[in-house]
C-alpha cells in the first residue's frame, strides 16, 4: 500500500526505524567508535534484556472511543512538553559526527525534545547551549553532573551549566566506575585526536592521598572518593536548579533521594553499561514509581526504540523517557538531520499506537497494558 520513504538528505530511501539508523550506522561508524557506542558491560545481557522488556509488555487495542483532543503533552517540573522524548546525555559525539553535540542540541530544539547534556561531552557546555537556549519553542535543557572528588571545581561546573541556561541538573549515580566493558576492550578503544572530555578540562588529578597502599588502585583508589549521598546534600545546597537522579534502581534509594529534595527521578541501568544482570529498567520502574507516589517527576532509559516502548513506559509509571544509542546512530548517518529524523520517526509511532490504544493523553499510569486473565498486574496504577 504505502511506497517506500524517499531519501532524505545524507540518509539513504528506506530508512523507517530506529533499527535501521542502527543498522546503517553499523556500517558507517569505525570499529572504535562502533564499540564505544554499541557496546554495554561484560555479556551485555541487560543491554539486551532492556529492549527486550519493553517489546514484552503487550499493548491493550481499544476501539471507537472519542480521540478528539488527543494529544502527546506531558507537564515535567513546571512545564508544559510537547511530548515526553528527552535525548539522554551520551559521552563523546564528536566521535559519531564532526558536529557533535551541536548537532544533538539543534536536532533536539527543531523536535521540541528534551535534551541532557553529558559532562563528558566534547564540545563545550556554553557552545552546545548557545546553540539552542533562545529557541523559545525547544524543549528542555539539562545538563548531566558527574560529581568530582573535587568540590571547588564542581561548583564552579555548576555555576557554569547555570549561567550557560541549563534549567535542571541529571546527577548520574550508578557509575562510580565504568563496568567491566569487554567489547570494547577487545576493540582497544580509544579516543580519537581531538575528541576528549573538554569540560572536564583543568580538574586537577586526584591528591595521591587517596591511594591507600597495598590495594587496587579502584578498591584503594577511586572509590574513596566515589560520590555518595552526603555529595548529593552538599550539591543541593549549592544550586537552586532542581537536581535530578539518574540510575536509581531501587526502591529504598528512590525515597532516600527524595527525602533529600532531589527533584525527579531517572530510572536508568546506564543503557546495560555498568552493572550487568541489573533488572531492566521495565521491570523496576513500575516499583519506583509506587513508592514516590503520583507527583515526583519520574523517567526512564534503557532500550525504547519504538513508539510502542514510549506508551509502554508511561503506562507502568514515566512522565518521561530517554533515548541513547539511537540517536547517536542517526548522529553518525546524517548529523542533525539524522537525530531530528530519529525524533521525528519516534513521535510519530508515539501518535499511531497512542489513536489504536485510544488514549488520549500521556498520564502515568494510564490503561494501555494487556494484562492477561488472571495475572496481577505488574503495573502501578493510578489511583
Ligand atoms: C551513555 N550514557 C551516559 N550516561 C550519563 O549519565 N553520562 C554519560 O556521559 C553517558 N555516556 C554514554 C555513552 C554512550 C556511548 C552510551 C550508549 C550511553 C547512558 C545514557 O545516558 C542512557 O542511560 C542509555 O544510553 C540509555 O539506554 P539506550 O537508550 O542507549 O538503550
Ligand atoms: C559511558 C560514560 C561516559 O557510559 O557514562 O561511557
Amino acid at each position: 500500500m504505502s511506497e517506500q520513504t524517499p531519501a532524505l538528505a545524507g540518509l539513504p530511501a528506506g530508512v523507517v526505524s530506529l533499527a535501521d539508523h542502527e543498522v546503517l550506522a553499523r556500517s558507517r561508524l569505525d570499529a572504535n567508535a562502533w564499540a564505544y557506542f554499541s557496546g554495554g558491560a561484560a555479556d551485555e545481557l541487560s543491554l539486551q534484556a532492556n529492549v527486550v522488556a519493553w517489546q514484552q509488555q503487550l499493548l491493550q487495542p481499544r476501539v471507537l472511543r472519542d480521540l478528539s483532543g488527543a494529544h502527546t503533552q506531558v507537564a515535567l517540573l513546571g512545564r508544559t512538553l510537547a511530548h515526553p522524548i528527552f535525548l539522554a546525555p551520551v559521552a563523546y559525539q564528536r566521535m559519531a559526527h564532526p558536529d557533535g553535540e551541536v548537532a544533538t542540541a539543534c536536532a533536539a530544539s527543531a523536535q521540541q525534545a528534551g535534551l541532557v547534556l553529558s559532562t563528558q561531552a566534547s564540545i563545550r557546555l556554553e557552545t552546545v547551549a548557545q546553540a539552542v537556549v533562545r529557541d523559545p519553542e525547544r524543549g528542555p535543557l539539562w545538563f548531566q553532573l558527574y560529581l568530582t572528588p573535587d568540590r571547588a571545581f564542581n561548583r564552579e561546573l555548576v555555576q557554569r551549566a547555570e549561567r550557560a541556561g541549563y534549567e535542571a541538573l541529571v546527577v548520574t549515580v550508578d557509575a562510580p566506575v565504568n563496568g567491566a566493558r569487554d567489547r570494547e576492550r577487545r576493540a582497544g578503544f580509544h579516543l580519537p585526536p581531538g575528541v576528549s572530555a573538554v569540560n572536564l578540562a583543568g580538574l586537577p588529578p586526584a591528591p595521591a592521598s587517596t591511594q591507600v597502599p597495598g590495594q587496587s588502585a579502584l578498591c584503594g583508589g577511586l572509590l574513596q572518593v566515589a560520590t555518595s549521598w552526603a555529595d548529593i546534600e552538599w550539591l543541593l545546597s549549592q544550586t537552586k536548579l532542581p537536581v535530578l537522579l539518574k540510575g536509581v534502581m531501587h526502591p529504598d534509594d528512590a525515597r532516600q533521594a527524595v527525602q533529600l529534595g532531589v527533584a525527579g527521578l531517572v530510572v536508568s541501568n546506564h543503557g546495560g553499561r555498568t552493572l550487568d544482570t541489573a533488572p531492566t529498567t521495565a521491570a523496576v520502574l513500575p516499583r519506583i514509581r509506587q513508592v514516590l507516589g503520583a507527583d515526583v517527576p519520574l523517567l526512564v532509559d534503557g532500550g525504547i526504540r519504538r513508539g510502542t516502548d514510549v506508551l509502554k513506559a508511561v503506562a507502568l509509571g514515566a512522565n518521561a523517557v530517554l533515548i541513547g544509542r539511537p540517536y547517536i546512530y542517526g548522529l553518525a548517518n546524517a548529523g542533525a538531520l539524522g537525530v531530528a529524523h530519529v525524533l521525528r520517526l519516534l513521535r510519530d509511532e508515539l501518535e499511531i499506537v497512542m489513536a489504536l490504544c485510544g488514549c488520549v493523553r500521556l498520564e502515568p499510569g494510564c490503561d494501555c497494558l494487556f494484562v492477561p486473565e488472571g495475572a496481577a498486574p505488574a503495573v502501578w496504577v493510578r489511583k
